[in-house]
């Protein structure tokens, strides 16, 4: 059997599932791939474990559990452990890269992942902030090491929004892709077509913790365009950065505004949308009148979708309903297990 060993900075939400479902999944693993996860090296904001015969799973998904940080984990866990410290533990074939998402310098997360990849490491991440700054230049160094950067992750959570166009759509010209793919507007405005105001929408969605504290990521519009770019990047291959792309969030949208869709028989997404002009693509995220026969019009609350309209694959429609981080966490296990092909 396989071992891969794993190094895992980040221990939150998506990482401490990601621990339960290599646990859950054992067995599974071992049959269809031969294949035995190992996790060498640990850390969250409080430091970290390493083990190279492997670290107790159990005990860190407690203590996740517990919202303990790691460096209780034992005597011999770290206080000063960085994530960059597992980016070049020697034990690791795999640096899966799991911190928050930080937009103004992608830290901690982007130095790790330029570590991992010139240690000649695969890296998986789900963190879109890293990517968002720095794509080309972390594609070209991981085929500079010959190793992969993956990241389906990054994108719509669980959907594989990256996989579909990047690999199963792979022969084809994408002429159009659009896509409803920030859950957190996709509430607010399934609220508001309902009766409720903005702001109450907003307040209910802060209550069931969808949307942060400071929603601006969200309604501005800032997190769907970050996905395009990363779509952009990675499926079009059409090198983009945020700037490339026109963004309106969803503050303006009026009851009149959904009356009047409503009276056209349509209903307001914020959409991600690229449309290609020549050899170029045109980007673009804002809120947008669909017919309600439209496929992302039926994406309700707690859903994403995305449409993928081709020159020779046809169109292709994929939602997904997502309303924990478990589709995350395995999106993160399968791209754990393909760096190994
Ligand atoms: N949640 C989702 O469904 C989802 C979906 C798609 C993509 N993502 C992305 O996946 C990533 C993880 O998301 P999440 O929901 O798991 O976030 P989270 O719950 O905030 O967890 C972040 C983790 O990073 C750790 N961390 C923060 N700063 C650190 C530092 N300087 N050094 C080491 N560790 C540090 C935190 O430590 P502590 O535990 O000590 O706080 C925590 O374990 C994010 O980039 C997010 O955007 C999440």
């Amino acid at each position: 059997m396989q071992k891969m060993r794993l190094a895992i900075a980040g221990l939150g939400n998506v990482g401490r599932r990601l621990l339960e479902l290599i646990e859950l999944k054992r067995e599974w693993l071992c049959a269809r791939f031969d294949l035995e996860l190992v996790v060498v090296g640990a850390c969250d904001s409080t430091g970290g474990a390493e083990d190279s015969a492997g670290l107790d799973l159990a005990r860190m998904i407690a203590l996740k559990r517990e919202k303990k940080g790691l460096v209780s984990y034992s005597t011999r866990a770290q206080r000063e452990m960085h994530p960059r410290d597992l980016a070049g533990l020697a034990a690791a074939d795999v640096f899966v890269e799991l911190t928050l998402t930080n937009l103004k310098d992608g830290e901690p997360g982007l130095s790790a992942i330029r570590d991992a990849l010139a240690h000649k490491k695969h890296v998986v991440t789900a963190n879109k902030g890293p990517l968002v700054l720095a794509y080309q230049e972390l594609a070209a160094l991981a085929r500079a090491n010959g190793v992969r950067l993956l990241h389906s992750a990054t994108v719509t959570g669980g959907l594989p929004t990256l996989n579909l166009g990047a690999r199963d759509l792979g022969a084809a010209t994408i002429e159009k892709f659009e896509g409803v793919v920030n859950g957190t507007t996709n509430y607010i405005l399934s609220r508001m077509a309902a009766g409720e105001s903005f702001d109450d929408a907003l307040k209910s969605a802060q209550a069931i913790g969808m949307a942060e504290a400071d929603p601006s990521l969200d309604v501005d519009g800032w997190d769907a365009a970050n996905k395009l770019v990363i779509i952009a990047n990675a499926v079009l291959r059409y090198p983009t950065t945020l700037g490339d792309v026109s963004v309106e969030g969803i503050r303006g949208v009026t009851q009149d505004d959904l009356r009047a869709a409503r009276a056209r028989d349509q209903v307001i997404k914020l959409l991600a949308l690229a449309e290609r002009v020549g050899a170029a693509y045109r980007l673009s995220v804002r809120p947008t009148a669909l017919a309600r026969t439209h496929p992302l019009a039926q994406i309700g609350a707690g859903m994403m979708g995305v449409i993928y309209h081709t020159d020779i694959n046809g169109t292709i429609f994929a939602s997904i309903q997502e309303h924990d981080p478990y589709p995350t966490a395995a999106a993160v296990l399968r791209d754990i297990v393909e760096s190994k092909r």
